[in-house]
């Protein structure tokens, strides 16, 4: 399995261009499912999470075309059946939950594994089924699989009773094919929706309300294929401005949409970076005056969740106390074991984590346990003095491409190896 080698210490400082975003990209790809008909998808990142969900859609029927030097995907979706998705597919991914919007639409059934749990908490998707039942489906569970049988999605309204976005995206998707209008509330505000929303609309959708709580869909009779371009990835902009924060060096991250990650920003800008941005860019430069702070993720337009860990890697190189409060997932503190083996000071109770930043991070072996908590091993080991291996790198080629290029361009010593343990 290979590994990666960090020589840490050394100021990142340049510009990185940002992929498109993963989280936008997953659910648009299983959206094209819903028009009969070549779609084109531009902007889509070549990761581990993209070909997976390729793969997904190939097994309901799909032909698709993945040019990864120019990541462009096409996808023809003319004949689509319920090809029982595997737990083989869905173990790795939890996206994979989203095909059942598009097969309910379509072929008016959907049998797909149950995801089970995940090293970030239990991730149910008891939302997403509550919604398909109030839109007119006959949910059962067996063998740990979910089937779903409906004679035609109809529209209603549904509150959803937690923030999520999964549920939001995949009952967007069911609706937009369903008899007459479905009004969600207690919907997610996250730009991956709006992105998909959006998509749908150049489709011929008729959706209002993407980006607020509530979210009204009328729906048609048929959508057409489109050529789409995916939005770019708030979270790997937000991870490499991090990395440059936490060498103390100046990066610019380029190719985004600034607004997205406000949340982020506010904090370097609260913990004393100086922070610019641009109509497509932003940049971080580190000054003297840096201080702890507090971060508690909430739903967007808050501090992401996945920028929990990113965030605590920094905080452990900040002085003074910093506190961060994570409310969406129960169990995503697993980055802190190895932040210790690297000497970060981390007390964690409950929900919360208390960093005492500032005493220099040394170099350890560590070992990745899901694909942000990556991103945190990441950045400190770029900070700290020495060479750090990380094990398991797997979990960050979900989410994160050309990490290695990106980072040696910006003045990092990475190295991916191939034979580690
Ligand atoms: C979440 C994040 C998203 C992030 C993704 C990957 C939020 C609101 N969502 O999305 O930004 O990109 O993880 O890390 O920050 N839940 C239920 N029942 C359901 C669905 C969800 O109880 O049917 C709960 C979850 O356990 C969680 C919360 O609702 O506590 C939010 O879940 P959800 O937004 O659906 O998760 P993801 O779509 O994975």
């Amino acid at each position: 399995m290979d590994i990666y080698k960090i020589n840490g210490g050394k100021k990142l400082s340049g510009e990185i261009h940002i992929s498109g975003a993963k989280n936008a990209a997953l659910p648009i790809i299983v959206g094209s499912l819903l028009a009969d008909g070549i779609t084109t998808l531009q902007n889509v990142p070549d990761l581990m999470d993209i070909r997976t969900t390729v793969k997904l859609i190939e097994h309901l029927g799909a032909e698709t075309n993945f040019d990864t030097e120019n990541n462009v995907l096409t996808i023809n979706a003319k004949t689509i059946t319920n090809g029982e998705v595997p737990y083989d597919l869905v173990k790795t991914m939890r996206a994979s939950i989203y095909v059942m919007g598009p097969l309910l639409a379509r072929c008016q059934e959907a049998d797909v594994s149950l995801p089970g749990g995940c090293a970030i908490g239990a991730r149910p998707v008891d939302i997403h089924l509550q919604g398909f039942e109030k839109l007119g489906t006959e949910i059962s569970l067996e063998h740990g699989y979910v089937k779903a049988r409906t004679k035609g999605l109809k529209g209603d309204l549904f509150v959803m009773p937690k923030v999520s976005v999964g549920a939001t995206i995949n009952l967007i998707m069911g609706a937009v094919l369903a008899e007459g209008e479905t009004i969600l509330e207690n919907c997610a505000m996250e730009p991956d929706v709006v992105d998909l929303g959006n998509f749908l609309i150049k489709m011929g959708a008729t959706i209002s309300g993407l980006g607020t709580e509530r979210i009204a869909i009328t729906g048609v009779k048929a959508l057409k294929a489109v050529e789409y371009t995916i939005m770019p990835d708030r979270i790997e902009a937000g991870s490499y401005l991090l990395a440059g924060a936490a060498t103390r060096g100046s990066v610019k991250v380029t190719h985004i949409v600034p607004e997205h990650i406000e949340a982020l920003l506010d904090s370097l800008e609260e913990i004393g970076f100086s922070v610019e941005t641009g109509k497509d860019w932003a940049s971080i430069q580190t000054t003297d005056t840096l201080k702890g702070l507090l971060v508690e993720t909430t739903p967007h337009p808050g501090f992401p969740t996945d920028l929990q860990a990113p965030m605590m890697a920094l905080m452990a190189t900040v002085p003074g106390i910093s506190v961060m409060i994570e409310h969406i997932f129960e169990n995503r503190f697993t980055h802190v074991a190895e932040l210790h083996r690297m000497g970060a000071e981390i007390t964690i109770e409950g929900k919360c984590a208390v960093v005492k930043g500032g005493a220099p991070l040394m170099s350890a072996p560590v070992m990745m346990s899901d694909l942000r908590a990556g991103a945190a091993l990441i950045i400190a080991a770029l900070a700290a003095e020495g060479e750090t291996e990380i094990r398991r790198i797997y979990h960050c080629d979900r989410g994160y491409e050309k990490l290695c290029h990106k980072l040696s361009g910006v003045g990092a010593d990475i190295r991916r190896v191939t034979g580690g343990m």
